[in-house]
């Protein structure tokens, strides 16, 4: 509730500098506030949990958080109704099962806000075609067929960076993965200001300093991903203890032996940070662990590990699921008490541009 309040304080702040033109975003916080998003498309693996998740849990005291089912994302391309609308419910499941506290942090899914595509819209005027063309992630997932992939595909940047513009955010929690897609929010935001005068708040992002790009199993040169197929590439968060132990047993070495931190072995690299990850440790200690033992035995470890971290987890996302109206009344508060805020900022915005 505790977020609820300061919100509120902010929101009255925020109309009444709004109304007063240049110095619009001279807003006074008592804590920084993050923002971050996953999108509800195919099942969420370790690579969110470490890049991501992880991150967004340990650090509800600290800051003023929301967190995002990003279902206008997942839209861009087709994606089946009633999957959608499941997984949209499933993700968010996952992210309270994983310990996102709906007391301390807002959970909430992007459609439920209207603001956020409208703000997209004004955003979109200010984004050069250019920057959209340089981003790798558009680059990948349009293939050779730029031709006839969405133009949400194209633009997926800028409706990321309303998310983030909304709610004067200062940190954004994300994998590697994110990294050009903030560099592109910052610049939007950059260019507003320039144009008009204060306008939006410039976030920074927050990359874990370690397993910020877990790689999958199968090919340790490609980055885990939702999208991909083949049956030993992720964990998936929801995996039985035996699939946990079959995949890792599975994964990509090397023929080497010894059990050290080299970015040019990817294979071993890969699992020695994903350890890391669930264990935490420094490089140090992990290769002193592994000092003299062999790839069975870091492999039965990291198997133990990943089965002890993720079997909590799974339980209690089946326990909330036997009851999904509360889920449905979580993601309904949340954008109750986050939508005057978003609201506040598209009019601060729409103000400074001439609109409305
Ligand atoms: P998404 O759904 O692909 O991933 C959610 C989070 O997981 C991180 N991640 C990884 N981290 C480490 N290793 C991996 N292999 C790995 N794969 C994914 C992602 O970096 C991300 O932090 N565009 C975003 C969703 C989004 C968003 C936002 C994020 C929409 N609006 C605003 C932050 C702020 C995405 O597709 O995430």
């Amino acid at each position: 509730m505790e977020l609820q309040t300061e919100r509120a304080a902010r929101l009255e702040y925020t109309v009444a500098t709004a109304t007063r033109g240049a110095a619009a975003i001279d807003i006074v916080k008592t804590k920084k506030c993050v923002f971050s998003g996953v999108q509800p498309t195919g099942d969420a693996h370790i690579g969110n949990f470490l890049g991501a998740f992880k991150y967004w849990v340990a650090s509800q005291d600290e800051f003023e958080n929301i967190f995002c089912v990003v279902d206008l994302h997942a839209i861009t391309v087709y994606q089946d109704p009633a999957t959608l609308r499941e997984q949209t419910r499933t993700v968010a499941a996952l992210l309270l099962a994983a310990g996102i506290d709906p007391e301390r942090s807002a959970l909430f899914v992007q459609s439920h806000i209207g603001a956020h595509a409208e703000l997209a819209w004004i955003l979109n005027c200010f984004i050069p075609m250019g920057w959209l063309q340089r981003m790798t992630q558009f680059k990948e997932k349009a293939g050779e067929d730029r031709e006839s992939v969405s133009t949400g595909l194209f633009d997926y940047p800028a409706l990321m960076a309303a998310d983030i513009l909304l709610y004067d955010t200062d940190l954004v929690p994300v994998g590697d993965d994110q990294k050009q897609h903030l560099e592109l929010t910052r610049d939007a935001a950059q260019r507003i200001n320039s144009l008009y005068g204060p306008t939006l708040v410039v976030p920074e992002p927050s990359i874990p300093p370690v397993a910020a790009r877990v790689m999958g199993l199968d090919d340790p040169t490609k980055k885990m991903s939702k999208s991909e197929e083949a049956a030993g590439h992720a964990i998936l968060l929801l995996d039985s203890p035996d699939d946990i132990v079959r995949k890792i047993k599975r994964a990509t070495t090397d023929s080497q032996r010894d059990i050290v931190f080299d970015r040019q072995r990817p294979g071993v690299f890969n699992l020695l940070s994903i350890y890391q990850g669930f264990t935490g440790g420094s490089e140090a200690e992990i290769e002193a662990h592994f000092d003299g033992k062999g790839y069975g035995d870091l492999k039965g470890e990291l198997a133990e590990v990943v089965v002890a971290a993720l079997t909590p987890l799974r339980e209690r996302y089946h326990e909330l699921m036997n009851d999904p109206g509360e889920i449905d009344r979580i993601l309904a508060d949340g954008a109750d008490r986050l939508r005057p805020i978003a609201t506040a900022t598209l009019k601060r915005v729409m103000e400074q541009v001439g609109l409305g």
